[in-house]
């Protein structure tokens, strides 16, 4: 045992279930599965993990009636032909000494989206309206709340003569258990609104009745839903208390899936606070008996020992930490804490292709979710010499793989600084955990052999030079802030957003932020100059600000702009500027807009591609923003794929 981590590699009792270490991999839709049922591509995903040292792992949501359908890439467990999957699941799991447990679920009114894209019927406690996806559920009669209840069993049933070791009840994220108990969701008349735990007593006593007493039992339960009209923070303990002696062990987590603030803590961004629920998970050690797991914002191992060792919790949700880097146990028990690449809570490939209705992946690490195609890197057997010119997230990710690979690789950046953009996007308010990603590849690259060829610009001379060598060569050159053509009609001040990250600012009080890619530039930028005391106005084209970003990442941005005052102007086309006015088109009808007493225009207008060998004819690949500029997502998936095929 790792003696700096005598916690975290300390067995865990849950019920009849004795679990190696404290690290889980918590419930989350991946939406690798295309059908009903488990597909090897979640086998092989979660077979990574258990092979990485997680000592439980807990599945995705199944659905136990047919009313549970949420999404379109949902598991059901409501039919025996589920059976097989989970028990191939379990088996691949277990053979690396790892514990596995299955989600019951029923959203109740929190249905995403249908298969037919049609508006379902949704069910609740009570016609209580949903906010973000605009369900009015219809209440359910006793007689469907028997019908689910025995669905729970049903599912449950499925599971455990599949191998499982477990199920867990998800009451969390304002689902149909949540709605149930919420005294602002439930106002029934009879038996069910007098007595709110009712229903979630039921599903308890008859999946313990159906699986006894061997078969693990939690409850996954949200310990504030940060919701005024959800499951307010003492009822949820109250529940929990009051449960406890019919379960396992309980999941705390927080938020809710009905509002746009409550989702934000489903799977918190880079905004909220590392390890931020410890201090609640404390108050609620304090009021259990059975073990307490809890997920939230803790991405790196030293915090969970941390989190432990104050005795806050019993077990760490580890769950980006994991899907980042699938090793992550393994690497803090060898100690080779360096080593681990560190989720940077950005949620774009995790949660974001999720929202996508994409199977999950990690911007940093696009081997996770894609394990069938990149699991194993193989080793060449015809090492070549390759030259990788750009040090951003693209050349990073090739030079490593392609050197992870056996290949002699050279990585050539004319700055003396690795991450290119990266670089700048970390400046931007409430990103700065972006820059992490550079430090994990600085890491990769040492360990993987990469030479390092910094302030070392290429000349057309070498690049030709190396192609007559018959070397490879990898063009990862990114891209330069695009200038549109724009009506200039005086002289407004105008400057462009990595400007303003490098320090410049115009003179004045009023601003201007003009974006086009809907993403963090835009709300990034009128953020920074907000804070700094000027007065912003972001004109954008996108239906709302930050419209291409995720969700929980755009709403909780978008929240601090609408706090600082910030005037935000949508379907905004920029055209054009005089002495102190900014000329617009509404996208929907090209009519004029305006906004007057400016002082000065910040251009957030996305990219070109930087690629100073474009005459050349020749042979090389190009990858990330230079091919043609996008985000650093796909400019690492790029170096992945090119390292991969040389
Ligand atoms: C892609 C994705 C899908 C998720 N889906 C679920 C889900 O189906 N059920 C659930 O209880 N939690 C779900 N979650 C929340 C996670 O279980 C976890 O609580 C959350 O990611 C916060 O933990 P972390 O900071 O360790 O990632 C999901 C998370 C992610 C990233
Ligand atoms: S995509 Fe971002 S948030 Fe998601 S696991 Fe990777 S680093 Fe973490």
């Amino acid at each position: 045992m790792a003696a700096h981590f005598q916690h975290l590699f300390s067995p865990l009792q849950i019920g009849a279930v004795q679990v190696k270490n404290r690290i889980f991999f918590s419930g989350h839709d991946t939406c690798l599965p295309s059908s009903d049922f488990v597909n090897e591509a979640l086998i092989a995903y979660h077979e990574a993990r258990a092979a990485g040292g997680v000592g439980l792992i807990v599945v995705q949501v199944s659905g136990v009636h047919e009313s549970a359908r949420y999404s379109s890439h949902l598991l059901m467990a409501t039919d025996d032909a589920c059976i097989s999957g989970y028990a191939k699941l379990a088996q691949a799991v277990h053979a690396h000494g790892c514990k596995v447990v299955g989600q019951l679920f029923h959203p109740g009114r929190e249905i995403m989206e249908t298969k037919d894209g049609l508006q379902p019927v949704s069910y609740s406690a009570s016609a209580v309206p949903n906010e973000r996806f605009y369900q009015m559920p219809r209440p359910m009669s006793v007689s469907l709340i028997q019908e689910v209840v025995t669905g729970y069993a049903e599912a449950a049933m499925r599971m455990q003569k599949a191998g499982l070791d477990g199920v867990e009840v998800v009451a969390s994220h304002g689902y149909l258990p949540a709605q149930f108990l919420s005294s602002a969701v439930n106002q029934r008349t009879d038996q069910y609104g007098a007595d709110k735990a009712l229903f979630l007593r039921q599903i308890v006593a008859a999946v313990r009745e159906a699986c006894g007493p061997d078969f693990a039992l939690g409850l996954r339960i949200s310990g504030d839903e940060y919701d005024a009209c959800g499951l307010q923070a003492d009822e949820a303990l109250s529940a929990a208390q009051a449960l406890q002696d019919e379960l396992d062990y309980i999941s705390m987590t927080a938020g809710t899936s009905n509002t746009y603030a409550g989702a934000a803590h489903i799977v918190p961004p880079m905004s909220v606070a590392q390890d931020y629920l410890q201090n609640l998970a404390s108050h609620w050690k304090r009021h259990l008996k059975v073990p307490l797991l809890v997920a939230g914002r803790m991405n790196q191992p030293q915090k969970a020992e941390m989190a432990l060792q104050a005795g806050a919790m019993d077990a760490c949700g580890m769950t980006r930490a994991l899907i980042c880097d699938p090793l992550m146990p393994l690497k803090a028990q060898g100690q080779a804490l360096d080593d681990v690449r560190a989720c940077i809570a950005c949620n774009q490939a995790c949660i974001g292709h999720f929202h996508k209705g994409l199977p999950v992946s990690c911007i940093q690490y696009p081997q996770s979710g894609r394990e069938l195609i990149y699991g194993q890197l193989t080793v060449t057997k015809q090492p070549r010499i390759v030259h990788v010119i750009g040090a951003g997230p693209a050349g990073m990710k090739a030079a490593l793989t392609a050197a992870q690979r056996g290949h002699q690789v050279h990585l050539y950046e004319q700055t003396g600084q690795l991450g290119g953009q990266v670089r700048l996007a970390q400046l931007l308010p409430h990103r700065s955990e972006f820059g992490g990603l550079i430090g994990n590849f600085e890491r990769e690259l040492q360990r993987a052999g990469v030479k390092l060829h910094m302030y070392q610009a290429v000349s057309s001379e070498q690049f030709r030079q190396w192609q007559q060598q018959g070397d490879d060569v990898l063009v990862a050159t990114g891209a330069r802030p695009f200038m549109p053509v724009l009506q200039a009609m005086g002289d407004l001040q105008v400057n462009n957003a990595w400007q303003v990250l490098q320090g410049e600012r115009p003179s004045g009080q009023h601003l201007v932020v003009a974006d086009w890619r809907g993403d963090w530039v835009g709300l990034g930028v009128a953020e920074l100059l907000a804070r700094e005391g000027y007065q912003v106005t972001l004109v954008t084209n996108g239906l709302s600000a930050g419209h291409m970003l995720q969700s929980y990442v755009r709403d909780t941005s978008v929240a601090r702009l609408y706090e600082l005052q910030v005037i935000m102007i949508p379907h905004f086309r920029l055209f054009g500027y005089d002495d102190n006015t900014v000329y617009g088109q509404h996208t929907g009808n090209d009519s004029a807009r305006t906004v007057t007493h400016v002082d000065g225009l910040i251009l957030c207008m996305g990219h070109e591609s930087y690629d100073p060998f474009a005459d050349h004819d020749d042979q090389a690949v190009r990858i990330g923003d230079c091919l043609t500029p996008r985000t650093a997502e796909e400019a690492i998936l790029e170096g992945l794929q090119v390292g991969v095929a040389i």
